[in-house]
């Protein structure tokens, strides 16, 4: 009875049948995976959503993302190692895991019962680590990582982080609080007080103040909102501040590049960088109690629909979480 669990085809999972609005998304069976080579097969126990979701469910990224369906979302996944396909290694079968699905190129993502992925994409589950808390981690904190990374040092700097308490953001603070930065956060004041409690000393709401009132008190803004764009930035930057965001458009990086010739006010890509000594590094930092994800809430998969309501309507502090498994 088990072993015919187990081994069924049919996986329950949340998927958009087309490219479009939330109208397209469907929860029902889809054929389960089974591990390639090199490839583990994880049931999964958490997946986070994140902005990518849905901007890939409503075709922002065609080329990359093809027409195949049934598709399902979700790059942030926590589970259990079911099987491992020929060839892959350093992983055993029931080992707790997280990691992120690489979601182009026609690749399922971790919206689902069961997914298959590289061995050396995931990562083992640190000791006490709970399924949604490791769901909540990695593409935001990947990002925030590697775009304060490049800002250079923070010990003693003034940081402003804009969408201080999304999911980017709200680690973004706690990151270059934990470097020695002083931490100025916007976002709406319905959250200011989380923001506060995020670590931040100075709370700016983005519907009542601009930047430019701040005057140019900032070494490095952080834009996990990712629309703020330089040139509103550069008002509220010291004249070699670094202006970081998490949508570095074409446009942005060939602007990138002319301001390195220039000199002065600088602007670097925060994007999701997943390397073994940056999920050591966050891990450090989450067991130090220095790092902690904020998961919002926990929808069950079989009400993603909702989850995916109100992470697109905003407002959320931290992550939203979806469970799986039992
Ligand atoms: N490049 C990469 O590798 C990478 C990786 C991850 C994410 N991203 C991108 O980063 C962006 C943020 O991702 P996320 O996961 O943090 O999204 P999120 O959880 O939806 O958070 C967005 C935050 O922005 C705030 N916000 C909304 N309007 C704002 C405004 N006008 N000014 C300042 N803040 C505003 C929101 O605050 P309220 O909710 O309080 O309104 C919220 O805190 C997305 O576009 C995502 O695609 C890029």
């Amino acid at each position: 009875m088990g072993q015919a669990l187990r081994y069924s085809n049919a996986m329950k999972a949340f998927y958009c049948q087309s490219y479009g609005g939330a109208d397209v998304m469907r929860h029902g069976e889809l054929p389960a995976p089974t591990a390639g080579r090199g490839q583990v097969l994880v049931r999964v126990q958490a997946a986070s959503i994140n902005p990518l979701d849905w901007k890939i469910r409503q075709g922002d990224f065609r080329l990359l993302t093809g027409r195949r369906f049934p598709k399902v979302l979700g790059a942030d996944v926590a589970g259990v190692v079911e099987a491992l396909g020929p060839g892959a290694s350093g992983l055993v079968v029931g080992q707790r895991v997280y990691g992120v699905m690489p979601i182009f190129l026609g690749r399922q993502g971790a919206h689902a019962e069961l997914v298959t992925l590289a061995a050396k994409r995931l990562r083992p589950l640190p000791e006490g680590w709970s399924f949604e808390q490791a769901a909540a981690l990695p593409v935001a904190a990947l990002t925030a990582l590697n775009g304060l990374r490049r800002c250079g040092a923070l010990k003693d700097r003034a940081v402003l982080v804009n969408g201080a308490t999304g999911g980017v953001g709200h680690l973004a603070v706690q990151l270059a609080k934990a470097r020695g930065a002083r931490v100025t956060g916007v976002c709406s004041a319905r959250n200011a007080e989380r923001a506060r409690a995020l670590g931040c000393e100075q709370v700016v709401d983005y519907r009542q103040q601009s930047l430019a009132e701040l005057g140019r008190a900032f070494d490095v803004i952080f834009d996990a909102y990712g629309l703020l764009g330089f040139t509103r930035a550069a008002t509220a930057l010291t004249a070699s501040g670094h202006y970081a965001t998490t949508l570095p458009t074409p446009g942005v990086m060939l602007h990138a590049l002319w301001r390195r010739v220039l000199g002065g006010q600088q602007i670097v890509g925060a994007n999701m960088r997943a390397r073994g000594e940056d999920y050591d590094e966050l891990q450090q930092l989450v067991t130090s109690g220095a790092l902690r994800p904020i998961v919002e809430q926990v929808f069950p998969l079989a009400e993603a629909a909702q989850a995916f309501a109100l992470a697109e309507r905003g407002g959320a502090v931290g992550k939203i979480v979806l469970r799986l498994g039992g």
